[in-house]
């Protein structure tokens, strides 16, 4: 595996396989690998002949620099765990090379980015993850990239500026990785004190309990929405949201009918834990 800091380097490195028409495959992180990420490598891995391995702790996707700064970050371990899964190239560029003086265009996708994660973390989080996605595709020009069920409201603005701007990659959302109580892998975790880290269950729990009672037949999304916020008030925890929303715009929904969302966002402790799972609901069950 090669370790690559500049976009002329990792042009240069790219230009012949990509003549060759070889399968160029991309997954974007932040670094501080768990098995979440490690997933999204192995995915690439299987199906792609080259994989590029970006790791950007982007800063203008961070609310506050106090955020940015406690962000994990373990280079050296993450450029191991790359390698031993056979990642091609680790571009790991400085922040001057990606955002160098004068900087001054954004990519900012409207609707979508403004309830859920968007409404709590304010419009220039998505903005910052839109733009950075955006250079890291133009960067790399992959045929596919790779990004995590986990950050759902993340995937779909991905899928809608790709779309919008016609960016000629293919999107691949793959499963969340969860800890074996169900706690959804994040870089995040390790900030979890050891009280909080058993508390932090709870919110995949919240997620079950809103997707059994579906599968039991609820359809009234305010029902749904009761079951998994008792199993979090019973911990404790007291969620930001968690809410019922369709799969595709994430917007609010009066009746559970097909593809939906379970989502929530809860503070444990000075640690902000996202998490959602996706259910079906069989179509074209009559309201009552
Ligand atoms: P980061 O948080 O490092 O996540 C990188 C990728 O790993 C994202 O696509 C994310 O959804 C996925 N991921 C995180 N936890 C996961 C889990 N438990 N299971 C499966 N996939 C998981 O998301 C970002 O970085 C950034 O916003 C980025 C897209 C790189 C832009 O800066």
């Amino acid at each position: 595996m090669k370790v690559i800091r500049t976009v002329a380097e990792l042009r240069a490195e790219l230009l012949e396989p990509r003549r060759a028409g070889r399968r160029i495959g991309l997954v974007p992180t932040m670094g501080s690998f768990h098995a979440g990420h490690l997933s999204l490598m192995r995915r690439a891995r299987q199906d792609c002949d080259v994989v590029v391995v970006s790791l950007f702790v982007n800063p203008t996707q961070f609310n506050d620099a106090a955020d940015l700064d406690a962000y994990p970050r373990d280079p050296e371990r993450d450029a191991v765990l790359a390698a031993d899964i056979g990642v091609d190239y680790l571009f790991a560029p400085a922040v001057e090379e990606v955002y160098p003086p004068g900087f001054a265009t954004t990519v900012s996708v409207v609707g979508l980015t403004e309830t859920l994660e968007g409404a709590y973390r304010g419009r220039a989080h998505f903005d910052g993850v839109a733009t950075v996605v955006t250079k890291l595709f133009n960067m790399v020009g992959p045929d596919v990239a790779y990004f995590g069920q986990k950050d759902a409201q993340q995937a779909l603005v991905i899928r809608r500026f790709v779309r919008d701007l016609d960016i000629p990659v293919a999107i691949d959302v793959c499963p969340t990785v969860r800890e074996p109580d169900g706690l959804a892998m994040s870089s995040r975790n390790v900030h979890l004190s050891p009280a909080d880290r058993v508390r932090a269950a709870a919110l995949h729990r919240a997620l079950s309990a809103a997707r059994e009672a579906v599968s039991r037949g609820e359809r009234d999304p305010n029902a749904a929405r009761e079951r998994a916020l008792t199993e979090l008030t019973s911990d404790g925890i007291e969620p930001e949201y968690v809410e019922l929303v369709s799969a595709d715009e994430l917007a609010p929904i009066e009746w559970i009918d097909g593809d939906v969302l379970a989502v929530l966002a809860a503070p444990l402790g000075g640690t902000r834990l996202i998490d959602n799972e996706p259910i079906q609901a069989p179509n074209g069950d009559r309201r009552p």
